[in-house]
Formats: C-alpha cells, structure tokens, sequence
C-alpha cells in the first residue's frame, strides 16, 4: 500500500505501541516504521511480540510487559527509552474483549476487560508522563470503540472500558494539553483480518455485520495505520481530546434496519 504521506514524516519520532505485536496496534506500529519512526511494542505474549519486531526491523524493538501491571508498565517504557530514546508518541492499542451476556459474564470477566482496556491506557499514559511527555511534550493515542455511543449487546465489559478511554482521552488532553501533550483516540469499527473480527463476528455474523456498514466492506489495518500516522502528525497539531470515528458509517446504525443490509 503506498502512502499518501512523505515517507519521512515522523521521522527522529520515538513511539510506544501497546498491543503493537498483532492486529491493529502492529498495522500502526508498521505504519509508524514507514515514515520513519522507531517504535516499541508492547504485549504480553512474549513470543509474537519478539517474532514481530525480528520482522519489523532494527527500527523497532519489543518489550514485553501486561499493561494491567504498573511496574512491568516501567520497565517497558524504561527498555524502550534506552534503546530508542525518550518516548513522544504513546498508542493504546492493547484491548481484551469478547462475547457474553450480561448475566452470564463473571464480575473477574468484567474487571478483567476493565483492568486491559482502562487500566491498562492509565497505566501506560501515567508512565510515559513522567518518563518524557510532561517535559517533552507529545502525542498520546488511545485506540477505542463506538461500542458504548449506542449501547452494544453482548459487551457490556467492553462497552463499559471503551467509554473509560474516551473520558481518559478528553481528561488527559484538558490536564496536559498545557504542557504540549496532545490526547486523541480512533474508533475503528469492524476491521477485517484482526483478533477482534473473529472473536465478535465469528462464522455467519460476518455476513450480517457487513449488511449494517454503509461502505458495505470492512475496514483494512492499514487504514488505521493511515489515520494514527495522521493524527500523530503536526498535520493533526491542532486536534486533542477528540477521537475519530473510522467505522465506514456502521455505527450509525441505519444500514440494515432502513436498507435491508
Ligand atoms: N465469556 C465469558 N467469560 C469469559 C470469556 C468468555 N468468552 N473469556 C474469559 N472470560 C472470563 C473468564 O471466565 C474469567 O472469569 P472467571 O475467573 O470468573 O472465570 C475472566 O474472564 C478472565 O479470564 P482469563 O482467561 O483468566 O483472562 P486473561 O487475562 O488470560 O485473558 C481476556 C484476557 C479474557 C480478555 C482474553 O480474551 C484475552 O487475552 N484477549 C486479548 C485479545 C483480544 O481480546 N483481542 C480482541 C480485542 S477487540
């Protein structure tokens, strides 16, 4: 896929990708490596995370750490300081979810999607603060969902953590935009080819979900590397706070009811 952008765009950036080994979080690391950026990332599972950045090249480096835990949260940030240099661009990518209904989901179940997706943005956003950003200034990210603008069954966790990284992200951006940290999220609906499509859309309901898309396709990764590589930009510098919706209208939710899918 060419890029639309100068393939030097970021470069002499430093960024930290959390659930940047699989998925949406590596489709933006990736994008970030190609205009010119060093990137770390960040996963729990520790074998993927090493295989995708032997993949990715020099420019990135992986460390391993669940974004739940503060301390591994550190030291991660710490690893990645010392082998790129000081940290101005840190995306929340790192994300738990499934399918459940409300009365059958355990309080663990629930705590624990909470714990990766809101904790775990805090966490990492509190780190990286007080290792570069308060005196550096820079971009946080935080990769979130349209799943709690309406409400959404079956993900009520989700629904619950996601609507916690929007205040985060309009929080942050209001306490540190003053010291030259901007704060934005993306919503991506349902992207084609990552862990969340299969684990909510599985089989049939690929199909149906499709019918509910305006654009009538799913999103690609790449075009959430595309907008993450934009609003990390300076041709974003005037944008905090705000999280862009890139979900091909679904959220909307007319499609299917007034168009028959
Ligand atoms: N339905 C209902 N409850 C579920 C569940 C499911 N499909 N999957 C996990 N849970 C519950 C578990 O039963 C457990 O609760 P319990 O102790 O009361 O039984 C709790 O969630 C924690 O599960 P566990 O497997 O111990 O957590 P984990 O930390 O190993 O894994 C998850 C975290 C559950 C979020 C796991 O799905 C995961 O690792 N996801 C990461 C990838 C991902 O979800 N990507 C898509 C993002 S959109």
């Amino acid at each position: 896929m060419k890029s639309i952008f100068r393939s030097d765009l970021l470069a002499g950036r430093v960024a930290l990708v959390t659930g940047g080994g699989s998925g949406i979080g590596r489709g933006i690391a990736e994008a970030f490596l190609a205009h010119g950026a060093s990137v770390g990332i960040v996963g729990r599972n520790v074998e993927r995370l090493n295989a995708a950045a032997a993949e990715m090249g020099e420019r990135c480096v992986p460390a391993p750490a669940d974004v739940r835990d503060p301390k591994a949260v550190e030291a991660a940030l710490d690893a990645v300081t010392a082998a790129l240099g000081p940290i101005d661009v840190v995306v929340n990518s790192a994300a738990g979810n499934f399918l459940a209904p409300a009365a059958a989901l355990s309080p663990n179940g629930f705590r624990t999607v909470m714990d990766i997706d809101a904790n775990g943005t805090f966490n990492v956003c509190r780190a990286a603060f007080d290792r570069s950003l308060r005196d550096r200034g820079g971009v946080v990210l935080n990769v979130s969902a349209t799943l709690h603008y309406a409400a959404t069954p079956l993900q009520v966790h989700a629904s619950a953590a996601k609507a916690a990284v929007d205040a985060i992200t309009r929080t942050l951006a209001v306490e540190w935009g003053p010291l030259g940290v901007r704060v934005v999220g993306i919503a991506p609906g349902p992207i084609d080819g990552t862990e969340g499509m299969s684990r909510l859309a599985p089989g049939d309901a690929k199909e149906r979900v499709l019918g509910a898309i305006p654009l009538r396709r799913f999103g690609r990764i790449d075009e959430m590397g595309t907008l993450a590589v934009f609003l990390v930009s300076e041709g974003a510098s005037y944008i905090s706070g705000e999280t862009v919706v890139a979900d091909g209208g679904a959220w909307l939710g007319t499609a299917s009811v007034w168009m028959g899918g």
